[in-house]
């Protein structure tokens, strides 16, 4: 554990061994909290807007009342950042349910919660590598707010562990195969990128990445059949930490040869050009 790092939790500014919530908060007892977790890149936050923007709409989302405006939230990561000495960090918002008196409804305010770690430079050893995945039956809980209820998450992320694999994707019930348990998900078919639009959280790199594929390839916005990965070229995983990460094997299935595919890398190379132009 960092002990360096100065994190703001409930209204003072503590290192993280120092970090404490209340046992009675509803977000330890029942899951009932909206978190995010955005980067920067040479101590400048990634789309913090979109970000500010998806922490409201989770709060929507699972009736939780934010008693914090968007500019309170914006400063304190401002000076989260300021106040740390990181590079590239990753940092977490976090919007407890507040304490309970019966254990179940909120009657205290909720706590908010900004951390801080360090992040490396990027390791483009993944693009040699490529991921393996598994595919897992769970399902998120509102899928489409960003909770802190990852029970489902953790759960297939052991389960891709014991199967040698670095994450698991998300079928649902008709057998669409939806995000990864911290990720969206990509194919290529051809030309033509194709990802789910609905039960998936909308992420930040998602929509970013396909700005970046705008008018250069074919999009396609829908479900993405289990039976159709037999015949996908290339597949990749998106998210704040990972940007974008190419999916070599799932389940049983290789795609590509077992080689991170050619357009995944191209937009890869346009996502690096755009953080070193400083465009986000
Ligand atoms: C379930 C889920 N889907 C997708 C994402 C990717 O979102 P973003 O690109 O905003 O990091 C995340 C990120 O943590 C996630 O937890």
């Amino acid at each position: 554990m960092d002990n360096i790092a100065l994190w703001y939790v409930g209204g003072r500014w503590v290192h993280p061994h120092e970090a404490t919530l209340s046992i009675n908060d509803i977000t330890v007892l029942r899951g009932y909290s909206v978190f995010e977790s955005l980067r920067t890149y040479n101590r400048r936050p990634f789309h913090l807007k979109e970000h500010l923007d998806r922490l409201s709409r989770s709060a929507e989302l699972i009736d939780l009342d934010v008693p914090y405006t968007r500019d309170f939230v914006a400063e304190i990561i401002h000076e989260v950042i300021e106040r740390n000495f990181y590079v590239h960090a990753s940092i977490r918002i976090l919007v407890t349910g507040g304490e309970s008196e019966d254990g179940i409804l909120p009657s205290g305010k909720p706590t908010l919660a900004v951390l801080i770690t360090p992040l490396g430079e990027r390791d483009m050893e993944r693009f040699a590598r490529g991921s393996k995945l598994i595919t897992s039956h769970l399902q998120r809980v509102s899928p489409e707010a960003k909770t802190a209820n990852y029970v489902a998450a953790v759960r297939s992320l052991k389960e891709a562990m014991r199967h040698g694999a670095s994450d698991a994707l998300f079928v649902n019930e008709q057998k669409h195969v939806l995000e990864g348990t911290r990720s969206n998900f990509f194919v290529f078919r051809g030309d033509t990128l194709i990802t789910p639009r609905n039960g998936v959280l909308m992420g930040v790199t998602r929509n970013v990445v396909l700005e970046l594929a705008q008018g250069r390839f074919a999009i396609e916005e829908r479900p993405i059949l289990l039976e159709e990965l037999i015949s996908i070229d290339e597949a990749f995983i998106t998210s704040s930490s990972k940007e974008i990460t190419p999916v070599v094997q799932i389940d049983d299935i290789v795609i590509g040869g077992g080689k991170p595919g050619k357009y995944t890398y191209e937009l890869e190379q346009r996502f690096i050009a755009m953080v070193e132009r400083g465009d986000f």
